[in-house]
């Protein structure tokens, strides 16, 4: 079975200040999780460790929203894996499509990003999803398909079921518009049919989770469908409130029957 993830990327939002405020509002609304679900939080590089701090007590992970390619060396004003593991950080957001757009990461890019982050037992959440135009001119398979091939390539089955997909249809990003549960499923369960040609069963272990204007009136649809497995939230995830509540529509449905198998069952076979 397949744990949902609900991770919330508060993008560059948030100091020191705000980010103890914000945690504190969330433990104190939520102080305990369900083990049934991950949540996960990727405040800005500076409020990392008080964020750490702040919920080493707690179930909640943290995450960094970017890491360089590299190890370590000449790269001014970067951060390497290394370092965030050291801070305490679980998982790292990979290939959002704010930075594919502003900061020319491309696949390419994006892949050697994953295997860093992979090398340092970094769990990656790597983001795909296609522009408006590109749905509209009906090129939103070929889109996501490319960009779910890219960042698989050449990965193991042990590799493969460390990272997460996120799929963010650009259009739904910040815009209050969100996928329809339909459109989400759909999208989903065709990012798990490419992940199954090259992993086979494995592809049922590998988390997808939806991003794009999730908040608690849609979270209950969308967090049902079958092949979705969570959500990487932006604005909502910046409301205790509404973060809270939507930690709370997952646990809630951790509890209907999510007939999964687990990847175990492949090497059984
Ligand atoms: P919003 O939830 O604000 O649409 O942002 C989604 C997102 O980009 C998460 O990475």
């Amino acid at each position: 079975m397949r744990k949902f993830l609900i991770a919330g990327n508060w993008k560059m939002n948030g100091g020191e200040q705000f980010t103890f405020d914000l945690l504190s509002v969330i433990k104190n609304q939520k102080p305990a999780i369900s083990e049934d679900i991950d949540v996960l939080v990727c405040p800005s590089f500076v409020s990392l460790s008080i964020a750490i701090d702040q919920l080493h007590k707690s179930d909640v992970l943290v995450g960094a929203q970017n890491i360089h390619e590299a190890e370590k060396g000449a790269y001014t004003g970067e951060i390497s894996a290394s370092m965030l593991v050291e801070a305490g950080c679980s998982y790292v957001l990979l290939g959002h499509s704010e930075r594919r757009a502003y900061y020319h990461e491309d696949d390419a890019l994006v892949h050697k990003k994953l295997q860093t982050a992979l090398r340092n037992e970094l769990a990656p959440v790597v983001c795909v999803g296609e522009l408006l135009d590109e749905r509209k001119e009906n090129r939103h398979f070929e889109v996501v398909k490319a960009q779910t091939l890219a960042t698989f390539e050449g990965l193991t089955y042990e590799q493969a079921v460390q990272v997460v997909v996120a799929y963010e249809p650009v259009w739904a990003i910040g815009t209050g518009e969100t996928a329809s549960p339909e459109q989400a499923q759909e999208m989903h369960a065709f990012i798990r049919s490419i992940l199954a040609e090259q992993f086979g069963d494995a592809a049922n272990a590998i988390r997808i989770i939806y991003g794009g204007s999730m908040k608690p009136a849609n979270a209950q649809e969308l967090l049902s469908q079958p092949d979705v497995d969570g959500g990487l939230i932006g604005g909502a995830s910046l409301d205790a409130k509404s973060f809270v509540s939507i930690i709370e529509i997952a646990e809630s449905l951790t509890n209907s029957v999510r007939e999964i198998d687990s990847p175990t069952t492949l090497e059984e076979d």
